[in-house]
């Protein structure tokens, strides 16, 4: 669908209008407000923006516009949400001529994993007796099976494949969506014979499935997991979240576990604030999600060896990006889902109230065969990637604590850079990137300053992974937008449009953009410099490094002058 099409779309529907025709909104300041009604609350934080045009929840995160709500709403497509408001306001659907082909793709290959889903749990009612069996066997009640939309797919090459071809979806379209494989120019179905998982969108939408063997010498892997399609990115879902995210910001912190069976039986037994991260390694995406709900993981693998290390993984990705993180321990022969099954739930509890934190994990840690000096250097290595100066110090803290050493000592340890103790002199820290939002504040509420930018601000500057890409989507789309809510289309990350939807509704800072300007360029030099400065270290005779450093220092000291709200960084 072309921009200006869905522009027009928007522009005709005031989305307080359209939000008000499903259920009322109350005045509250220049915006309105109202119970989210993607979300259980019972006080209002689903704002919305007359003004902007768009919506958005502070509880949940949900963001979007007219058109996005209409389809989340009602639980349709992109493109059928877009003609039901073309309707409303008299846009007749002949005039809708191109709509995009990626946009119908997605949305066709949507409503196959919804067909699908049904048809799997279908099959388990139907021929599923020794699925319901194992089912049974593992202690599973009727509400999760069906609350987690649990299936069964038919011991058939074709059982899937013939279904969906009945209900005229075309072969070709069958290609794309990771259901099949193909041999001899013929696509056959994947998931043969296996208790079907489907993985859910954080709106609730079917987006994968994994599938686990019934018997144990069946072929194939214990699970095979959908691949990377249209509308999934491995490493970008987890398992259970579009049920528990609201508990998870409840209770305020979450249980991450490895698997399918260990999430379903950590909430069949009252630990709703969970999901499972499906797979060893907990991606950054994946913390960057669940940090809208909470901002304290609690790791729970298994308990031999290789989960140890995995929840050590896991537990320092999370610190690294300055959140906090504890390791539940569990005896070496169980895993969350057996050790709620032999033990009980007060017993888990009482796991959860002692989990540790990694220096004391480690110190306590037998299993993984470590000594003092190695767990140390281990620990000195996750220092090494914590950007956040005042998470480092916390955790500095903690080793020395841990391990009874001097906090000096594991200062010396660090890589020098700008890892230093804090009493010497400090090099700049950056945590927030306040400035880098700012700027993006600026742009998106008014599109004539992006040239502006453009001009000298390049997308490298942008030290935080997620501005970069949204300014780089902004660079790529916005000669096509004219509508501030139509900035929500340009990505298709959830992400990302939360967080666009985020700085729209914030105050525009009263700051020029000149100024932020400068105080951006003037960080990525001195970061550049830094980095020359250690290339110089092993390098010392290299001229060009040398004339590179004069260059930028020069750069540094004609922007320093200028510079006015020193805070900025
Ligand atoms: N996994 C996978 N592929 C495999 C094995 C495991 O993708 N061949 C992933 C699955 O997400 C699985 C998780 O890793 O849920 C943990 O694996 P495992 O402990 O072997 O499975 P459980 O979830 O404990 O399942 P079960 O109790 O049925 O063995
Ligand atoms: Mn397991």
């Amino acid at each position: 669908m072309e921009q200006t099409q869905i522009d027009r779309i928007l522009e005709s529907n005031n989305i307080v209008d359209v939000i008000s025709s499903y259920f009322p909104l109350k005045k509250s300041g220049s915006n309105y407000k109202a119970r989210c009604p993607f979300h259980d609350e019972k006080t209002p934080s689903f704002v919305v923006s007359e003004k902007k045009q768009i919506f958005k929840c502070f509880g949940c995160g949900v963001a979007g516009n007219a058109i996005t709500f209409v389809r989340d709403y009602e639980k349709i497509s992109f493109l059928e949400a877009v003609k039901k408001l073309a309707a409303r306001v008299g846009i007749t659907i002949a005039e809708i001529k191109t709509f995009q082909k990626d946009e119908s793709k997605r949305d066709l290959i949507y409503k196959i994993y919804a067909l699908t889903s049904k048809f799997f749990q279908d099959n388990l009612q139907k021929y599923g007796t020794v699925a319901k069996e194992h089912l049974q066997k593992r202690g599973f009640s009727t509400n999760i099976i069906e609350k987690f939309e649990i299936g069964y797919s038919l011991d058939s090459y074709a059982g899937l494949k013939n279904f969906l071809i009945k209900n005229n979806i075309n072969n070709k379209i069958l290609e794309k969506t990771g259901l099949f494989s193909k041999k001899d120019n013929e696509i056959y179905d994947i998931f043969r014979n296996r208790l079907m998982f489907p993985i859910h969108s954080i709106i609730g939408k079917v987006v994968a499935f994994g599938g686990r063997i019934l018997q144990d010498d069946q072929p194939g892997g214990k699970y095979i997991n959908s691949p990377t399609t249209d509308i999934y990115t491995k490493g970008n879902e987890l398992y259970g979240l579009f049920l528990t995210r609201y508990e998870i910001s409840k209770k305020d912190f979450v249980l991450i576990s490895e698997g399918y069976i260990d999430f379903l039986r950590l909430y069949e037994n009252g630990f709703t604030n969970s999901v499972a991260s499906l797979g060893t390694s907990l991606t950054d995406a994946q913390i960057s999600i669940v940090s809208r709900y909470t901002q304290n993981f609690y790791l729970v693998y298994d308990g031999d060896a290789a989960g140890r290390k995995a929840a050590t993984r896991a537990a320092s990705n999370v610190i690294q990006k300055g959140f906090n993180a504890r390791i539940i321990t569990l005896p070496e022969t169980e895993d969350p889902g057996s050790f709620l099954k032999n033990y009980n739930k007060e017993e888990f509890q009482t796991r959860i109230d002692e989990a540790k934190t990694i220096p004391t994990f480690l110190l306590d840690d037998e299993s993984m065969n470590l000594n003092k000096r190695e767990k140390i250097n281990l620990l000195v290595e996750v220092l090494n990637e914590m950007e956040d100066p005042i998470s480092r110090e916390l955790f500095v803290k903690e080793i020395a604590d841990a391990f009874t050493i001097s906090e000096q000592s594991i200062y010396s340890k660090i890589r020098t850079r700008s890892f230093q103790a804090p009493n010497h002199k400090q090099t700049i820290s950056i945590p927030k990137f306040e400035e880098e939002r700012d700027l993006l504040k600026i742009i998106l509420n008014e599109k004539s300053y992006y040239k502006k930018v453009a001009k000298e601000i390049e997308s490298d500057y942008f030290l935080s992974k997620i501005y970069r890409n949204i300014y780089e989507k902004i660079s790529e789309h916005i000669e096509n937008i004219s509508q501030i809510s139509g900035l929500l289309e340009i990505t298709e990350d959830e992400i990302e449009k939360n967080t666009i939807a985020e700085i729209l509704m914030e105050d525009i800072p009263n700051i020029s953009y000149e100024e932020i300007i400068k105080a951006i360029k003037l960080r990525k030099y001195r970061k550049d410099l830094q980095a020359i400065n250690e290339q110089i270290v092993n390098n010392s005779q290299n001229k060009e490094l040398f004339l590179k450093k004069a260059e930028l220092k020069k750069k540094i000291i004609g922007l320093g002058k200028q510079v006015v709200r020193k805070t900025l960084y």
